[in-house]
């Protein structure tokens, strides 16, 4: 059993502090917000991940894992010390690493005997460099030693909890061969893939995981872009390319495109990591360009179907950026409200689970509703924006009943076309063929 602080009690830092509590350690998560802290002690988790409160309370019952905003304690009663602060955006794109300077000073003011300091957020090349300076210049004792590790985290939203305790590889990046390998020991009953390396290639793994990720998705859409205007259907060319090993079925799925808090960021910092040293990553910067635009998509459509958008009723099914979170950072919803507000639209909007982050960002532009079908009452079109399962399943008769018109824009490629026909939908998806048209509606009636 290992003393572990995890500083940063976000949705990184407490789903990977709980983990490790899990597999017998002892744990202690810190946060600067002690609102956030008192919330964890009373068993209230500050956000919203599928099985991560049981595991709290599981672990927390046993004491196992306890939460403080004391940080400088939790520090000296531990031998490892995982940084999982936030790492966000700069308005330039670059990573902001306030944070994690911040939690280094700290480290290094309250060190009393060897630690192994690992960085589990998301960093630039070149941090576990930056981390180890600031602790050595913020030693009370000079004589300390310690070592710092790289070991980015690769868990989803949504499936945080099955991805770490399944995790498919840890990448643990030192100079120290004896912290690598005590942070090897750490991860043994995960029963994982571990691949030791140095630290910058370690943190460079993590930026070229999710840049690559991105890229797919992003070359998806544009096939997905094209496939609508010579006749093709995504789902099928998807399928296709899917069944060669080299390329695999996972992230094939066209829609508006990927959000969150990572992808976004992780693209971003890539390319500025690359600028700092002389390099243009043209190719990171097209997928960036790709994506902001797939969202807007929706808009192109609603106004293809119904004209001029000012005064007419959208209705907004699913507001998260993924079904199964409450994580609205750059949710392609935000934007696409956004857009609607501009052109006049009347919105309304429903998610199972994000709206109470949702208010403060859309309040005045839709009206959020806390009922499905009470959300597309007398719309003109219903917009799919998250495949949420309670979306997914919907009662295609009942939304027909309640929309002004029978127009569905699906932009996650999430309901069944034969459904959509049947029900006498007009409805457009990403990619894939359009179904009726309100002037072939008209010409019938
Ligand atoms: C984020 C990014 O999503 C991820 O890519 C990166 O690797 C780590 O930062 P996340 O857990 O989503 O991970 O961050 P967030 O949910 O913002 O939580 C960060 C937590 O750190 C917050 O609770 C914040 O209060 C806390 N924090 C921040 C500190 O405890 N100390 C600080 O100095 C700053
Ligand atoms: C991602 C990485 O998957 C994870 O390894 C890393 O640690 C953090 O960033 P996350 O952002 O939580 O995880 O969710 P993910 O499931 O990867 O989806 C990201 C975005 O891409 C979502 O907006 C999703 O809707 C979109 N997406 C995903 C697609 O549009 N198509 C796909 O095929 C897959």
């Amino acid at each position: 059993m290992r003393f572990i602080t995890v500083i940063g009690s976000g949705y990184v830092g407490l789903v990977s502090g709980t983990c490790f509590s899990e597999i017998g350690n002892s744990v202690i998560c810190c946060d600067i917000d002690e609102e956030r802290i008192k919330g964890l002690r009373q068993g209230r988790v500050p956000f919203y991940e599928p099985g991560l409160s049981e595991l709290i309370k599981k672990n927390t019952s046993v004491n196992r894992l306890t939460f403080t905003s004391n940080i400088p304690d939790a520090i000296k009663s531990s031998d490892i010390i995982y940084i999982a602060v936030g790492t966000p955006m700069g308005a330039d794109g670059k990573a902001d690493l306030t944070y994690i300077e911040a939690a280094a000073k700290t480290i290094g003011e309250n060190l009393e005997k060897y630690t192994i300091i690992v960085n589990k957020s998301t960093v630039p090349v070149g941090t576990g460099e930056m981390v180890k300076e600031i602790i050595n210049k913020n030693l009370k004792d000079k004589n300390i030693n310690f070592d710092v590790v790289a070991n980015p985290e690769f868990l989803r939203e949504g499936s945080a909890i099955e991805d770490c305790m399944n995790m498919e590889r840890a990448i643990i990046g030192s100079d120290s061969q004896y912290a690598a390998h005590e942070i090897k020991k750490l991860h043994n009953p995960f029963n994982t893939n571990v691949m030791l390396t140095d630290t910058r290639s370690a943190e460079m793994i993590k930026y070229a995981s999710n840049g690559f990720l991105a890229t797919k998705i992003s070359y998806i859409n544009a096939i997905a872009n094209i496939c609508e205007k010579v006749g093709s259907d995504i789902n099928e060319v998807a399928k296709g390319m899917g069944m060669d090993s080299r390329i695999g079925s996972r992230f094939l799925q066209a829609g508006i495109g990927y959000g969150g808090s990572c992808f976004p960021k992780d693209t971003h910092a890539l390319v500025h990591i690359a600028e700092k040293e002389g390099y243009e990553f043209e190719l990171m910067k097209s997928v960036i360009k790709t994506n902001n635009k797939q969202r807007l998509t929706v808009i192109d459509k609603l106004v293809s179907i119904l004209g001029v958008l000012a005064g007419k009723k959208i209705g907004i099914l699913g507001l998260a950026f993924k079904p199964n979170t409450d994580d609205l950072r750059f949710a392609p919803s935000i934007d696409i409200i956004n857009e609607l507000h501009k052109h006049q639209a009347i919105i309304t909007a429903y998610d199972p689970i994000a709206t109470g982050h949702a208010v403060n960002l859309i309040q005045n532009k839709a009206e959020i509703h806390h009922d499905l079908y009470d959300t597309v009452i007398d719309c003109d079109a219903c917009v799919i924006l998250t495949e949420w399962d309670e979306i997914v399943t919907l009662d295609p008769k009942k939304l027909r009943e309640k929309l002004r018109l029978p127009v569905i824009v699906d932009g996650r490629n999430c309901m069944d076309m034969n459904t959509m026909k049947e029900n006498g939908f007009i409805y457009h998806s990403i990619g894939r063929p359009h179904i009726g048209s309100i002037r072939a509606k008209a010409a019938n009636n």
